[in-house]
């Protein structure tokens, strides 16, 4: 599935699923450009992908930072052909303590966790779609990252599930607002792969319930994966990354507006 002379830019790249995702394009002979809030990672990531890719440092979040950065990548590359929205916090925010410290998530979540919450895991995806779409080439495409979490309710991570459901209803609009430029908008839901966002969540999840004192944050996860995935494994972000290289090829030149989960089947239970 070759994507040669393809132009890819990845939000959110610098570690975790968004770096394979960049793997899996690099390695379908596409150019790559991976935005990231950290520097030092964007930069390791840069390094680490070679010479067919760029990083950048830019907010997802922020249309001004977007366009600022695709102004950079034109002036390198000449065209973008696909834009993977990946940038998301998948574990608690900043206001960690608040969340572990009561039984219901919902109860104890103020007004400016649910506004960071919407901001990481949907605005991203609003403000670099903004954008990035006067600069798709026709024949193009968009990938979004939502999660498992936007199909169906978890009572623990409220703010997440509705911002990532968002990312899912913004998938089928803008695939029927770029239909007539052929520009095809689909999106992936990943299940439970070993990111920062799990080990944030693992901590969180040690810090409520003293019988998983004994344990690593690993051990916890993998026991969580061995509970809920029919398929018996964690995923990895190649396994995000391949499907995202097949949205993007001409082999799915008619598939737009989908929603697939990558899962171990999770979410047919
Ligand atoms: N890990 C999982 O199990 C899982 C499951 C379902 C969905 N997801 C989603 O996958 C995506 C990647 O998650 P991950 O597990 O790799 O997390 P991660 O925390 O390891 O990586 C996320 C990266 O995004 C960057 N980022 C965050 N906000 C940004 C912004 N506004 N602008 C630019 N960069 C930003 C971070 O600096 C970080 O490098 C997220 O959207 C997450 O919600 C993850």
């Amino acid at each position: 599935m070759s994507l040669n002379g393809k132009v890819v830019l990845i939000t959110g790249a610098g570690r975790g699923i968004g770096l394979g995702i960049a793997k899996c394009f690099v390695q379908q002979g596409a150019s790559v450009i991976v935005t990231d809030l950290d520097g030092a990672m964007t930069r390791a990531a840069e390094l680490e992908l070679g010479e067919n890719a760029m990083g950048l440092v830019a907010d997802a979040a922020s249309q001004e930072a977007m366009r600022d950065a695709v102004s950079q990548l034109m002036a390198r590359y000449g065209k973008l052909d696909v834009l993977v929205n990946n940038a998301g916090i998948g574990g608690p925010t900043t206001q960690f303590d608040e969340i572990s410290a009561s039984d219901s998530a919902f109860l104890s979540m103020s007004d400016a966790v649910w506004d960071e919450q919407l901001m990481f895991n949907l605005r991203t995806a609003f403000s670099s779609s903004n954008a990035v779409v006067p600069h798709l080439s026709q024949g193009g495409s968009i990938v979004n990252i939502a999660s498992i979490a936007a199909l169906g309710p978890t009572t623990s991570l409220p703010a997440y599930g509705a911002a990532k459901a968002g990312v899912v209803h913004l998938t089928k609009t803008l695939a029927m607002e770029l239909a007539p430029r052929r520009i095809r908008v689909n999106c992936i839901c990943p299940g439970l792969l070993w990111t920062r966002a799990w080990e944030l969540l693992t901590t969180q999840m040690q810090a409520n319930q003293p019988e998983l004192a004994n344990m690593s944050l690993r051990q916890i996860f993998e026991t969580v994966v061995a509970e809920m995935t029919p398929l018996g494994g964690e995923q990895t972000p190649e396994d995000i990354g391949n499907l995202a290289v097949f949205y993007a090829s001409d082999k799915a030149r008619m598939i737009t507006g989908q929603v697939v989960a990558v899962d171990g089947g999770i979410s047919t239970k």
